[in-house]
């Protein structure tokens, strides 16, 4: 398919960018300073926090680091859920919930079987997606210009 070009020149921390690619939903996040310092503190609590399961289908290697990412501020992956394919919402603020952490930092919760995802898109632990959203082969073309594809 097509490779989709994106001018993230615009977006601010906590915003997404949704774009089609392949007929899939691709969603580019910019991640807060707080985001990204909770994200290491959650490994004990996903499934496949370094995402070594199935990585070539769901997380190209330049991405196989702490932030899931290329830049450790942009978080670009596929909103659709590896369980099902429902589309899961974004950045949810739970009320209080014991199975997640008390300083949640926001994350993404599919509304078909409660699969919940933290913001590098990582599934937690005993939740019926068995991968972390797919993170799309992409590029940088220019400090603000994306390639998806
Ligand atoms: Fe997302 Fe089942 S489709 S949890």
């Amino acid at each position: 398919g097509a490779a989709v070009e994106v001018d993230i020149s615009g977006l601010k921390p906590d915003e997404k960018l949704t774009v089609e690619w392949r007929g899939k939903p691709v969603w580019i996040i910019r991640r807060s300073k707080e985001q990204l310092a909770e994200l290491p503190k959650l490994d004990s609590q996903l499934a496949d926090p370094e995402s070594k399961r199935h990585p070539d289908e769901f997380t190209p290697a330049y991405a196989r680091n702490e932030w899931r990412s290329i830049k450790p501020e942009i978080l670009v992956v596929v909103g659709i859920c590896t369980h099902l394919g429902c589309s899961p919402v974004d950045k949810f603020i739970p009320g209080p919930q014991p199975s997640l952490p008390s300083d949640w930092q926001g994350g993404f919760l599919c509304p078909c079987h409660g699969s919940t995802f933290d913001m590098a898109g990582r599934v937690f632990k005993n939740k019926p997606a068995p991968d972390n959203l797919e993170v799309p082969p992409h590029m940088y073309l220019s400090d603000t210009r994306l390639l998806i594809g």
